[in-house]
């Protein structure tokens, strides 16, 4: 069977990471049909509009995307491309393992948890005004249906994966309208599952607690920002953003992306560690089906990760990204 999927190198580092997943994914021999396609600042030179309406009809019409990070300017220019397409393409589920790998030093060498995050409202509505010149609001949105889908899908997916145990974070305790909404529905979704453990945790409390024990998390869901903040944290605690893969999941339309950005400080240097966008590979792969070629990658990803000597520099090696590449299609069988 041949795949036709969307492909977006994104910006920064994105180039180098997706060039390095798609190199490794052709060499397990799966049949895709890359529809290259431009968002971010390639889109902007070519077309004015770093979210083209002809990409997001192309992915609406594939299905499946794969794509690097795009820059968002910090405090000013255009809106966030990243939120706009989640919330165009209602792709609800942002999906972040964390998994630690063997030859990987960081400070726990143990967890395997899922965050699972609610990725189009909270406070990523993108619904901010000026307030005279001197304050300025933002408004956070949370709607049951949002709430109740973000922790179904937690929970099938603790289930599918034969996990144990789903946290809710929150800050029901300030936000009580709000979190509180979110909440609710988390306690009443679970009602619905009693062969999983279900508790939730106050945000501040949950940084402590992720941090000094996270091998008692399975699945965490969160409403869009924390989630979005547990997840770097996460990441931290494993090695670096440089092995948090993601995935964008709506009922139809899924789009496969690192959680990292684009990294402006090594762009172009040819030392990211692309782990984050080919893992983000894998997961696409299980999700087409693709399963034999998806833990093969995993599997050649294990065996080069155990070898001291090949390291990318975020690990202190001085592998370049396209050394690591190459050893990791030799590690394939
Ligand atoms: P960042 O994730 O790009 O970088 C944070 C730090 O981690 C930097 O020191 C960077 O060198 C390092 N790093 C990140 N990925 C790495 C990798 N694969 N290998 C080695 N080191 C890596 O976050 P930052 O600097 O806050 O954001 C830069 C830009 O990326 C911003 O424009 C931001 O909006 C955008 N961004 C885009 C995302 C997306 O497209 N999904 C997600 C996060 C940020």
């Amino acid at each position: 069977m041949i795949h036709d999927i969307v492909l977006i190198h994104g910006d920064g580092i994105g180039r180098e990471v997706i060039a390095s997943t798609v190199e490794i994914i052709e060499a397990t021999g799966v049949k895709i049909n890359w529809d290259v396609s431009e968002m971010g600042e390639d889109a902007i030179i070519s077309c004015n509009n770093p979210l083209p309406e002809e990409l997001i009809k192309k992915i609406k019409d594939k299905k499946i995307a794969i794509k690097g990070p795009t820059t968002t300017p910090i405090g000013e220019g255009f809106s966030s491309v990243n939120v706009a397409i989640r919330k165009k393409l209602d792709l609800y589920a942002n999906i972040r393992p964390i998994k630690s790998f063997e030859g990987v030093k960081a400070l726990y060498e143990d967890i395997d948890l899922v965050i699972v995050r609610e990725n189009t409202e909270g406070l990523y509505s993108g619904i901010e005004h000026m307030v005279g010149d001197d304050a300025a609001e933002a408004i956070k949105i949370i709607t049951r249906k949002a709430s109740e889908r973000i922790c179904r899908h937690a929970f099938e997916l603790a289930r599918f994966q034969n996990r144990k145990k789903v946290t809710l974070v929150h800050k029901a305790n300030i936000m009580k309208l709000t979190d509180g909404l979110f909440l609710r529905c988390g306690r009443e979704i679970a009602k619905e599952y009693t062969d999983i453990n279900f508790e939730d945790v106050i945000i501040d409390a949950m940084c402590m607690k992720l941090v000094q024990n996270p091998q008692t998390f399975d699945v965490i869901v969160a409403p869009n920002l924390y989630g979005d903040i547990l997840s770097d944290l996460a990441a931290g605690l494993i090695g670096g953003l440089g092995f948090a893969p993601g995935a964008n999941i709506g009922d139809e339309i899924a789009v496969f992306e690192p959680v990292h950005g684009t990294a402006p400080d090594i762009k172009g240097k040819n030392i990211a560690n692309p782990t984050s966008a080919i893992l983000s590979g894998v997961m696409m792969l299980r999700y087409i089906g693709e399963n034999d070629s998806a833990n093969r990658i995993e599997n050649a990803l294990k065996r080069t990760l155990k070898d001291n000597s090949c390291k990318t520099c975020d690990l202190g090696g001085n592998l370049t990204t396209k050394e690591y590449t190459e050893l990791i299609i030799k590690n394939l069988v």
